[in-house]
C-alpha cells in the first residue's frame, strides 16, 4: 500500500494572528509551483484559526490543510476554557494534534484522556494525529518500546478498524524535541515500524498497512530526505523548523525528493 506522505508544521504557542496568516501566505507561495507534493498541514494556536482558514480560501490552492493542536471530547457544556470539534470544524480544521508529549507533561493528559479525544476527532470526520514517544530516562532504562506501546494501546483502544486506518500517529521521542538532536532514522524507523506492528496487534493487518506514522523532534530541511527514505516513516510532524517559511517548504519539497 502506498500511504501519501504528510508534513505538518506544529506551530506551538507562537505567533499573533497576522504573523500566522503572513506564515501561511508565504508558505502556499512557496509551494504554488510544485506539482509532487506531501499533504501538507498547519497548526496554528485556536485563536489564529480562523485567519489562518480564510487565508487558505482565499488562495484557493488546496495545499494546505489546518490542524488544532489540541481540543476537547464533549461537544458543549460547563467545561470552561475548553473548545470542542464541532467548533474547529465549523473553521475549516481537518486534523487534530492529540497528546503531544508538551500536553502529557504540563497539562497531565493521560493516554485515556488521548482516547477519548481520538474518538471525538474521528466521530466528526476529522483526522486526530496522535503524538506518542519516550523520555531520555525512558530510553536510557531500555523500557522505548514497552512505553511506546501502551501509550498506542491506550490512544486506540475501542476504535474500530476503518477509523485506526484513517489516523495519524507521530512518534516523537521528548529527547529530539526542540533540543537540535534528531533521532537517528534507521532507529526512528525501528520504533515506527514496531508501532505499526502494535496497529496490527489491536486493529489489524490492513489498518497497520494503512496508517501514516510520522517522525517528529528537531526534524530540518537538511534531516528530511534520509528521513523519508526509511521505509516506515510516512512523513514529519515539525515544530522549530516550521515556523520560518523557507525552512518548512523546503522541509516539505525535500520530502517527496
Ligand atoms: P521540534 O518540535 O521540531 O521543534 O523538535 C517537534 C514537535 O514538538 O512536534
Amino acid at each position: 500500500m502506498s500511504r501519501k506522505p504528510i508534513i505538518a508544521g506544529n506551530w506551538k504557542l507562537n505567533n499573533l494572528s497576522s504573523a500566522s496568516v503572513e506564515l501561511v501566505n508565504e508558505i502556499m507561495d512557496g509551494v504554488k509551483n510544485e506539482t509532487i507534493l506531501p499533504e501538507i498541514v498547519v497548526a496554528p494556536v485556536f485563536v489564529s484559526i480562523s485567519a489562518v482558514n480564510d487565508a487558505i480560501k482565499k488562495c484557493g490552492c488546496g495545499k494546505v490543510k489546518l490542524a488544532a493542536q489540541n481540543c476537547y471530547w464533549e461537544e458543549s457544556g460547563a467545561y470552561t476554557g475548553e473548545v470542542s470539534v464541532p467548533m474547529l470544524q465549523e473553521f475549516g480544521v481537518e486534523y487534530v494534534i492529540i497528546g503531544h508529549s508538551e500536553r502529557r507533561q504540563y497539562f497531565s493528559e493521560t493516554d485515556e484522556m488521548i482516547n477519548k479525544k481520538a474518538k471525538a476527532v474521528l466521530e466528526k470526520g476529522l483526522i486526530p494525529i496522535i503524538c506518542c514517544g519516550e523520555t531520555l530516562e525512558q530510553r536510557e532504562e531500555g523500557i522505548t518500546d514497552a512505553h511506546i506501546s501502551s501509550q498506542i494501546k491506550g490512544a486506540l483502544e475501542g476504535i474500530s478498524k476503518e477509523d485506526v486506518a484513517k489516523s495519524v500517529i507521530a512518534y516523537e521521542p521528548i529527547w529530539a524535541i526542540g533540543t537540535g538532536k534528531t533521532c537517528d532514522s534507521t532507529e526512528a524507523n525501528r520504533v515506527i515500524k514496531m508501532i505499526r506492528n502494535v496497529v496490527a496487534e489491536v486493529a489489524g493487518a490492513e489498518s497497520a498497512d494503512a496508517i501514516r506514522i510520522l517522525y517528529g523532534g528537531s526534524v530540518k530541511p537538511d534531516t528530511i530526505e534520509e528521513q523519508m527514505a526509511q521505509s516506515d516513516i510516512d512523513g514529519a510532524l515539525v515544530g522549530g523548523a516550521s515556523l520560518k517559511a523557507d525552512s518548512f517548504v523546503n522541509i516539505v519539497t525535500g520530502s517527496v525528493k
